[in-house]
């Protein structure tokens, strides 16, 4: 019956503004002389033998039906293109039904829509396959300054809508390239950093997943929302950290830039819980649609096979961690101390620097380093700052040096040598 229907519509003209059509009637209509498109794969994959009838059903009964929808029509261009990026027709067959589930949006996506919405993301009929771990997969959609429309999708591509037909039921937008559903967060990172030459990557993000074995663990919540650090966030924090405190806070540090159960795309406002149970604070304005996490500006999103990734630059550092990171102002050290500045946290929770206070029992978690300094020849000395080398006298005032001034009263025998 709808092969029928199919077949007896495809002489019917497609032509801007024609709403007697449905989207169906339009998709299928040869494209009129004069265009710089044709649409026939498109056509000659919409049929039951390519689908399978179930998805065939679905997809004919939502284009003819009395919704309004969007439909992403990929010229023949775009899809000779994606065959052979993909390895061929036998490849691409399998995926069909799945990919083109991903061009049709039950949204309409009209001219006024994308005059309100410059960006936003729209559901497809896409959900619940191999392709997509989250029901509905969504679509990215930006308007440029330049008025144009861009469709996002996958790793961070873009197609342009070159042409829009209106018909009685919605909208097709004829796009240069085929929609590509997403792929899994750690298929994303491994092709990000695989790229050549890429801007960015996230090798030290990886690196951290695998050895807190959360990889995957990304993979497999759903939904879910990933804040992804660049580079030089990790090692910034990496130079700041010791060894101690990166192998203590690593996995908290990493859960908390997840956020489960959610995919937020272009998160409200608001406070939201993370994995490692402390919450994030996000900012969106909705104005010039920047985000920020803590602060933080979103610098990009990457839509994933079960959720979303949002890059940003630096390390978000939970609050509990943040307080025992902060410098410690009494000299004192520990959990609800805070960590010394300069030196080590001794056993009894104390800033030093002499051996006292950085060898045995030294607290890695709460000070820069364990294990004694090299000793000051001549500079400063005492109670958090350390002790003089061999033959040198620590003064009352704190000081290096081997003269009577330093070594005899006042001198502090804790920090070095004194002639009492
Ligand atoms: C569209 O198809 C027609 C008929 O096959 C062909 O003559 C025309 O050159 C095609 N147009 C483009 C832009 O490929
Ligand atoms: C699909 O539908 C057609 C016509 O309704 C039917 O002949 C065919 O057997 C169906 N195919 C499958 C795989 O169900
Ligand atoms: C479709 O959109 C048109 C124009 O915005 C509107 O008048 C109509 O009610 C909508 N139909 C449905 C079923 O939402
Ligand atoms: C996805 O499919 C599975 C198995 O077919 C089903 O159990 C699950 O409820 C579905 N999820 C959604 C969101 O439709
Ligand atoms: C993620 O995607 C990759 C590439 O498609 C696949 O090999 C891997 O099994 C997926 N991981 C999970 C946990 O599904
Ligand atoms: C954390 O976020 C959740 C929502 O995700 C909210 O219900 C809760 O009140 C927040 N907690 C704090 C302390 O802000
Ligand atoms: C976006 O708007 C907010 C609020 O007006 C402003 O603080 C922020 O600097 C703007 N960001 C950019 C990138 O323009």
């Amino acid at each position: 019956m709808r092969t029928a229907l199919l077949s007896s519509i495809v002489a019917l003209a497609l032509s801007v503004g024609s709403s007697a059509q449905t989207l169906l009637q339009a998709a299928t209509a040869v494209v009129p002389a004069g265009k710089s498109y044709n649409l026939t794969t498109l056509q000659s994959l919409l049929s039951p033998s390519v689908l399978g009838n179930d998805t065939f059903n679905t997809l004919a009964a939502a284009l003819g039906g009395g919704a309004n929808l969007t439909v992403f029509a990929p010229t023949d261009t775009a899809f000779a293109a994606t065959i052979q990026a993909l390895g061929g027709v036998q490849s691409v067959t399998p995926l069909v039904p799945q990919i083109l589930s991903y061009h049709v949006s039950t949204s309409i996506v009209s001219v006024d829509y994308l005059k309100a919405n410059k960006v936003s993301f729209i559901p497809t009929l896409l959900g619940n396959s191999s392709l997509s771990l989250i029901k509905p997969q969504v679509l990215g959609v930006a308007v440029g300054s330049d008025g144009k429309v861009s469709i996002e999708y996958g790793l961070n591509e873009a197609a342009k809508v070159i042409d829009t037909v209106v018909t009685s039921n919605g909208v097709i937008h004829v796009i240069d390239s085929v929609l590509i559903p997403p792929v899994n967060a750690s298929a994303t990172i491994t092709a990000i950093n695989a790229a050549n030459q890429a801007p960015v990557t996230f090798k030290n993000l990886a690196a951290a997943l695998v050895a807190n074995d959360l990889l995957t663990a990304v993979d497999t919540v759903t939904p879910i929302t990933i804040f992804a650090p660049l580079d030089v966030g990790f090692e910034a924090v990496a130079a700041s950290l010791n060894s101690g405190q990166l192998e203590a806070y690593l996995k908290t540090v990493l859960t908390y830039h997840v956020i489960g159960g959610a995919a937020a795309y272009f998160p409200p406002s608001g406070s939201y819980q993370t994995l490692a149970g402390e919450n994030i604070t996000v900012v969106s304005e909705t104005t010039n649609y920047t985000v920020t996490i803590n602060g933080q500006p979103v610098l990009d999103t990457v839509l994933l096979t079960n959720g979303v990734v949002h890059v940003i630059k630096d390390v978000l550092i939970p609050p509990s961690i943040a307080k025992v990171l902060t410098p410690s102002s009494d000299g004192s050290c520990g959990k609800d101390k805070g960590t010394c500045g300069a030196g080590c946290c001794s056993q009894y929770g104390y800033c030093g620097t002499s051996s006292a206070y950085c060898d045995s029992g030294c607290q890695l978690l709460y000070g820069k380093q364990c294990a004694t300094p090299a000793p000051s020849l001549e500079g400063k000395c005492g109670p958090g700052v350390g002790s003089c080398g061999d033959g040198y006298c620590c003064s009352h005032f704190g000081y290096c040096g081997k003269s009577d001034a330093y070594c005899k009263a006042g001198c502090q025998s804790a920090f070095g040598r004194c002639d009492h």
